[in-house]
């Protein structure tokens, strides 16, 4: 495939940004040109902000997976879609053709068809990183049913929590799935939690660990035996569904700074534009390049970057199933040495966690192959960026720092790589078609550089959210009410003489902890189910690996117990409920916590005790009893 619409010089990236500022509407639809339509679109875009109501492409129709696999058929059919290397680097890797995908996910679409999945149905997949997991994602995509992907991370709970708002009739799981050393026994967590959930019809199992299981009759269903039964000359002919530009393409559950994750709802067309060319344009994709993102599909990195940008560029992608450490820290650097990886596109927290065992596990690994390092997720530390520039790019490799969020689709800011200048710890600039700002304290543009701000956008992009679902008006709330008609990140970012821009972190209650995004709320209303527990305030704090580590200051209820019999007992409580991911570093037991004189918990000033930052506390003696902070401090963790 030939991308007229990649930029290959600064110039160029003025020249575009410009117009697409100038005119987004023809910039946008002159990129949504490229793409397989049903039908064409008879408005590009339709918005305002202040409901929000987003709406890009109206009155086109599509299907994604025609774009993603089918129009590649005419002259790339035999190129590789996925490369797929296993955890075990003993056990054979797999190379998955354009046409074996067509077929694979046309089979499963016939399997979901006849089990009564129906468009607009909800399906949530619960499945470790192997090739099933895209293709039931593309499946769903394939027939209109819209999917919820939850990362294997997760607890019984929270994956009840998510088929319940969801109200998800259908689950795809696998019997277990390898992670390292362990294998996740997946199919018994699904079990647990649809005692919750009754109303689930039915339950699609592919094999893949060969734990035992048990498989409820009537509901329970097993991938292999009812996609052998499938005819495939009929399910090749079953045309794919025809989807309306706006109708939602899945959901994905993220925490905010308040309750229960939201889910975060993707249209058909603006996605697939957004995520496409951000895909082409960041990593200067060229046609027949390996593209090694290493996130999970449950998170939006891995539906963005693995699936939906590459796919509908006809890339190779390549999805491993393990972790970087295992069976030894050099495990990425055999894979782009095995596979002639040529884009690596990673965390910091991986990055941090692998400078940790130094440079032997480079040795004997040809890298060369490499030509473009990106990095996602947090904000990445000048040590890590120069040890990643120059031990996996051995100086050679640009690399692009994107920025984005679940909500957001896509990348919004980075450097375009070898083409836009990068600049350590910065993402720099925002891509065509996307308008930064940052906004202070009292709704006014920051118009110099060289300042800190609150960062918004303030025209939308196709890849926006559209809403949260089931809940519109939280969504408008969340993201669209603190600055009048901008879009609010909830991220702070500097921004330099160049107009480059720095991502500061956070400035809510999300907590970035290994690049997963995990909300306090969720974390305090978990410790507090905890009998002997009477209210908590959770915080982060700088970690060295992590980016962000959990510091959780706790208040029991006089009851004598052995502190760490009952911290044990809290960690077990977060992973039961919210899932292994989340541990709780630090847990300090307090007899009361600062709050102001109306009862609301100081959090700064948590914060800055967590940090270690004890000699600027700020005003205290609005507290309802300042003697706390002093006992809070001396008994810091
Ligand atoms: C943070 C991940 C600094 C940011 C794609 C954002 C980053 C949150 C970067 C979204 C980056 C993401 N530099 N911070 N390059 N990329 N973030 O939804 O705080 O899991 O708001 O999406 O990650 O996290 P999410």
């Amino acid at each position: 495939m030939h991308y007229p619409y990649q930029i290959k010089s600064l110039e160029d990236y003025r020249n575009i940004y410009e117009r697409s500022v100038q005119d987004p509407e023809l910039f946008w639809s002159d990129i949504a040109d490229h793409f397989t339509w049903r039908k064409k679109w008879n408005r590009v875009l339709q918005w305002e902000f202040h409901t929000p109501k987003v709406e890009w492409f109206i009155g086109g129709k599509l299907n994604i997976t025609e774009n993603c696999i089918d129009r590649h058929l005419i002259h790339h059919a035999d190129a590789p879609a996925i490369i797929w290397e296993p955890n075990d680097p003993n056990e054979k890797f797999r190379k998955i053709s354009y046409r074996e995908l067509h077929r694979e996910v046309c089979m499963v679409a016939a399997v979901l068809r006849k089990l009564g999945v129906k468009k607009g149905d909800r399906v949530c997949i619960y499945m470790g990183m192997i090739p099933e997991l895209t293709i039931a994602a593309l499946a769903c995509a394939r027939i209109g049913a819209i999917h919820s992907i939850v990362f294997g991370g997760f607890s019984a709970e929270s994956i009840s929590d998510r088929i319940q708002d969801a109200h998800a009739e259908f689950v795809i799981c696998c019997d277990g799935a390898y992670r390292g050393s362990k294998i996740i026994d997946l199919k018994a967590i699904v079990d647990d939690a649809l005692t919750s959930c009754s109303f689930v019809k039915k339950v699609l199992v592919y094999q893949r660990t060969k734990t035992e299981v048990t498989m409820h009759t009537g509901r329970d269903v097993w991938w292999h035996e009812i996609r052998n039964e499938t005819d495939s000359v009929t399910a090749l002919q079953i045309p794919a569904e025809e989807m309306d530009s706006e109708d939602p393409l899945f959901i994905l559950y993220t925490s905010g700074s308040t309750g229960k994750p939201k889910g975060v709802v993707h249209t058909c067309a603006g996605y697939m534009v957004y995520t496409h060319y951000s895909f082409v344009n960041v990593f200067q994709y060229t046609i027949d390049d390996v593209h090694f993102c290493t996130a999970d599909i449950g998170w939006i990195t891995g539906h963005s970057y693995i699936i939906y940008g590459p796919l509908s560029a006809g890339a190779t992608s390549l999805m491993f199933e393990g972790i970087p450490t295992w069976p030894d820290a050099g495990r990425f650097w055999s894979i782009v040495d095995k596979h002639q990886v040529n884009i690596l596109y990673t965390a910091p927290t991986a990055i941090r966690s692998l400078m940790t065992f130094g440079l032997v596990p480079f040795q004997n690994k040809n890298l060369s192959s490499l030509k473009v390092l990106g990095s996602v997720g947090e904000p990445i530390n000048e040590e890590a960026w120069h040890w990643y520039h120059e031990h996996a790019g051995k100086n050679k490799c640009p690399i692009v720092d994107t920025w984005w969020q679940t909500e957001t689709g896509g990348i919004l800011i980075s450097n375009l790589a070898g083409v836009t200048p990068e600049k350590p710890t910065f993402a720099t600039l925002p891509l065509p078609g996307i308008q930064a700002l940052l906004m202070d304290e009292d709704g006014h543009v920051i118009t110099e550089n060289n300042k800190i701000g609150y960062l918004c956008m303030k025209f939308p992009w196709p890849g926006i959210m559209r809403t949260t679902y089931g809940n519109h008006e939280l969504c408008r709330r969340t993201y669209f009410e603190k600055f009048t008609d901008l879009y609010f990140t909830g991220d702070g970012a500097f921004r330099d003489e160049n107009g480059f821009y720095r991502i500061t972190g956070r400035v809510d209650d999300v907590l970035k902890i290994s690049g997963h995004r995990i909300g306090t709320a969720e974390v305090e209303n978990v410790i507090n189910m905890h009998p002997d527990i009477v209210e908590s305030a959770v915080v982060g704090y700088h970690h060295e690996i992590k980016g962000q580590a959990i510091y959780a200051f706790v208040v029991n209820n006089g009851h004598k117990r052995i502190e760490n019999e009952l911290r044990n007992e809290i960690n077990h409580n977060l992973s039961e409920h919210i899932g292994p991911i989340v541990k709780a570093d630090k847990i300090q037991f307090v007899s009361g916590l600062p709050k102001t004189r109306s009862g609301k918990i100081m959090r700064r000033i948590l914060r800055k005790i967590a940090e270690g930052e004890l000699e600027n506390l700020g005003d205290t003696t609005t507290l309802l009893d300042p003697a706390i902070v002093e006992e809070i401090i001396k008994g810091r963790q």
